[in-house]
């Protein structure tokens, strides 16, 4: 069973199943066969364009929806996988793009939604009143944020939102966020770790190679068990059955303080996702 992580009487796998980039084809069946595997986590989101085929694979699978823990995110830049770079979502829009969401889900809630990126019609505050709208009515147990760096999550506090579940961030043993992580441990905040694999790019790094010969896991795990023991919550994405299991399998093992500190001395500010969708190029990530 993986193990989880908890706020406010409640807990979240700390490990997930990312679906950006599942294809259609692929995505339902993927869905399925983690859960069936154990994974109990599912990061999903309406600007992947997949949520149909994520909903079916939780149908199809053979656990309860209930024993999920089912996240998704709201996409407020207009922008989309196939191409649509149209105007922001307006407000008034949001609650009915997420009830599209759960539609596509095959479900009447979520465990958690998240803002995707921090780039909306109007302003923060305007954004927030309608997520703990969405809240109020249950149909999302908690709410979190993604991309969000430290200023606006303490701009989050001073407006009051001070109980923001978790922020979805790039991090993997390449990009430290050390300040970040920081800002988030003193709001208490649960880290959520995108690209938790830089996708793929551990498996070529000595260090990491060196030390999945010596715990006998593979560099992926490493990287995996490296987040977790870290309090933070891991999504990697797979379309391979084996790779799934290899990614599940992390739990049996523990990397020591010192093994753990050569992992952080592989910083070098490797950042995957730009961040194109800002409007404010100058935006600061940390
Ligand atoms: N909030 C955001 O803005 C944001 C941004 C990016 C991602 N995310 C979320 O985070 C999830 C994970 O991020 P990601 O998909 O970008 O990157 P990732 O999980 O670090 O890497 C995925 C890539 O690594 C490969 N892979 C998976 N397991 C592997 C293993 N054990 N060994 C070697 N290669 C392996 C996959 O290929 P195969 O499929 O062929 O195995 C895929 O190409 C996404 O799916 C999405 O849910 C969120």
């Amino acid at each position: 069973m993986h193990k989880k992580i908890s706020k406010s009487n409640i807990s979240i796998p700390s490990l997930g199943l990312g679906t950006w980039d599942l294809e259609r084809k692929d995505c339902s069946r993927v869905v399925s066969e983690a859960i069936d595997l154990g994974y109990r986590h599912i990061d999903a989101a309406s600007m992947y364009e997949n949520e149909s085929e994520v909903g079916a694979g939780i149908i199809n699978s053979k656990v309860d929806r209930r024993e999920l823990f089912l996240a998704t995110k709201i996409n407020t830049t207009g922008w989309t996988p196939s191409g649509g770079d149209g105007p922001f979502l307006q407000n008034k829009n949001i609650i009915k793009t997420f009830e599209k969401s759960l539609i596509d889900l095959k479900t009447d809630y979520v465990d958690l939604l998240l803002i995707h990126w921090p780039r909306f019609e109007t302003n923060l505050g305007d954004m927030l009143e309608i997520m703990y709208e969405i809240k109020e009515s249950q149909k999302a147990k908690e709410i979190g944020v993604a991309n969000f760096n430290s200023n606006l999550l303490n701009e989050c506090i001073k407006l009051g939102f001070n109980d923001i579940f978790c922020n979805q961030i790039e991090y993997h043993p390449f990009l430290s966020q050390s300040k970040l992580l920081e800002t988030m441990k003193g709001l208490d905040m649960i880290p959520v770790a995108y690209c938790p694999i830089c996708r793929g790019h551990v498996s070529k790094d000595d260090v990491i190679i060196n030390l999945s010969e010596k715990y006998s896991k593979t560099p992926a795990q490493i990287a995996l068990r490296w987040i977790i023991q870290q309090n933070a919550v891991a999504i990697p994405k797979t379309a391979n059955l084996e790779r799934l299991k290899e990614n599940g399998d992390i739990y049996d093992f523990n990397i020591n303080q010192s093994d753990m500190k050569k992992i952080y001395g592989l910083e070098r500010s490797q950042r995957l996702v730009q961040n194109l969708q800002s409007n404010d190029l100058t935006y600061p990530w940390d």
